[in-house]
């Protein structure tokens, strides 16, 4: 018997669990100040509605529908469709050798944070204390410093995920709540601070005229693919624990919607934040404002030590945030790829999960070494512009125009609350394919015109090329590889 979710909601609460992430505190809030700040909620939602949320029920529905992993559920739907399941599969593989790794930076910076160890240089404490950052292109040793916590992120994952759906769906009791409230928290300290409303202004203040922008869409569009985690086989993976007759759209409207509103408040933590360091330096806002790893290890814990009131006890909460936000997103990464093993060779969930934790384990290694950062980045840059464009555009191309956008449509509205019409057909087999044809040729445009910065460029060409290549051949032979059925028999194409 295939495992199952073992309360109403957990599918939901993990899914939201595996949505909000790091990408919630420091990409979103950054991406609205600069893409024409409150503006930009225009076409985000736009976004949201047309693309994201139709591709989320879509992944829903092929994970309930077809009671399997990404390529399970994919080879279910029709034969052969299971090699884009394994790129999505490897994609995660991909991103959770490197997301554990920032967890692991959250751990560090947690233990910092009692006594505000990084002080009012954190840039300096960052690179020079905590990665002992080496040129690009070097490995040159491990520094307990990232070591340490990295073993630690992977034995938390590692128990997690061998405890089944069942220990999943506890867990994420704890990890998917835990964060909304220390964002409150964190978000109410800064709206009392000093300044906060001018960070606000910056965050928020509207600029119309972005509206007008192609590359403000860009921007609205990518950061939904990115901050609903669509097209890495996860919430196929997670609806595949679902009963048959499980709500589709409602439960994709929940999902998108938690995870919207923890990336808004997110901002107003961040934004009132930066206002206020911005007062107590005496520059202007935008001279602090930062994302991405700059953001929570440079800019925030800089902001913290200027704190007037128990400082080391907002370090410690937004630590235990970054954590937590990570922690359910790369839980999730593993638990796609753990499932699409499971499925594919009859393992049992001990061995698959030791099998993969400790190969994820390994291959992210190279992420804790001196000159893990350059290589982090890197690969982060290559899955985020085309993996996950390439696997979204292939599974719509595939099961809307193949499979049949009507069908999954039928099937949804057969067993869901919210009913569904033709706008869902529209947007799988017209909008969100030609959507991420302009992101993946932009990527590579864009890659093309100005390589990435600070980079050798022979490291920007071998990782691009090991990333992909690697995708391409190790899918191909996932693909196969001979499936051993086992209790369940192949469902076949049921029309
Ligand atoms: N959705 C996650 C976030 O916002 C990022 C993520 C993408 C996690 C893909 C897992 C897989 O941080």
């Amino acid at each position: 018997m295939r495992e199952r979710w073992t309360w109403r909601g957990a599918f939901v609460v993990a899914a939201v669990g595996s949505a909000v992430g790091l990408g919630n505190i420091w990409r979103f809030p950054y991406v609205v100040y600069d893409s024409g700040g409150g503006a930009f909620l225009i076409p985000f939602v736009i976004a949201l509605l047309t693309a994201g949320i139709p591709l989320m029920m879509l992944e829903f529905t092929l994970g309930q529908r077809f009671a399997g992993a990404a390529p399970r559920a994919l080879e279910r739907a029709k034969k052969g469709f299971e090699y884009v399941g394994w790129w999505a599969v490897l994609c995660g593989f991909g991103i959770v050798t490197y997301y554990t790794v920032i967890l692991g930076w959250s751990l560090r910076y947690l233990v910092g944070a009692f006594t505000l160890e990084w002080g009012e240089e954190a840039g300096d404490y960052f690179f020079g204390r905590v990665l002992q950052l080496a040129d690009p292109g070097q490995l040159a040793g491990f520094p307990l410093d990232t070591l340490l916590p990295y073993i630690i992120g992977w034995i938390c994952i590692f128990f997690i995920i061998y405890s089944g759906v069942k220990g999943l769906g506890r867990v994420v009791m704890v990890t998917v709540p835990l964060p909304f409230i220390l964002i409150l928290i964190l978000m109410i300290r800064g709206l009392t601070l000093e300044g906060a409303m001018d960070g606000m202004n910056f965050y928020l203040a509207p600029d119309f005229s972005a509206i007008f922008d192609a590359s403000v869409w860009i921007a609205a569009y990518g950061q939904v693919f990115y901050t609903l985690s669509l097209a890495m086989g996860i919430l196929i993976a997670y609806a595949s624990y679902l009963p048959k007759n499980s709500d589709i759209s409602n439960n994709a409207f929940m999902t998108s919607f938690a995870d919207c509103l923890v990336a808004f408040l997110a901002g107003i933590a961040v934004f009132s934040t930066t206002g206020y360091m911005a007062y107590q330096l005496d520059v202007p806002v935008g001279e602090v404002v930062a994302s991405g790893v700059g953001l929570a290890f440079v800019a925030y814990p800089e902001a913290i030590s200027l704190m007037p009131v128990a400082p080391e006890l907002i370090g410690v909460l937004f630590f235990i945030t970054i954590f937590t936000l990570g922690l359910d997103s790369a839980f999730s990464l593993t638990e796609g790829i753990v499932c699409a093993i499971m499925d594919k060779f009859n393992m049992k969930r001990s061995q698959a999960t030791v099998l993969i934790s400790v190969l994820a384990f390994l291959v992210g290694l190279v992420f804790v070494t001196r000159g893990g950062l350059f290589w982090l980045d890197l690969v982060d840059f290559y899955i985020m512009s085309y993996g996950l464009t390439v696997v979204g555009l292939f599974t719509c191309i595939l099961v809307g125009w193949v499979y049949g956008a009507d069908r999954i449509r039928g099937y949804i509205n057969e067993i869901s609350e919210v009913y569904v019409g033709i706008w869902f057909d529209i947007c799988i087999k017209f909008i969100t394919p030609i959507i991420l044809t302009v992101l993946l040729v932009l990527n590579i445009y864009e890659n093309i015109i100005s390589p990435y910065e600070g980079y050798p460029g022979w490291m920007q060409l071998v990782g691009g090329v090991i990333v992909m290549a690697a995708i391409l051949i190790v899918g191909y032979f996932f693909m196969k590889a001979r499936t051993r059925e086992a209790e369940e028999p192949e469902e076949g194409e049921v029309s």
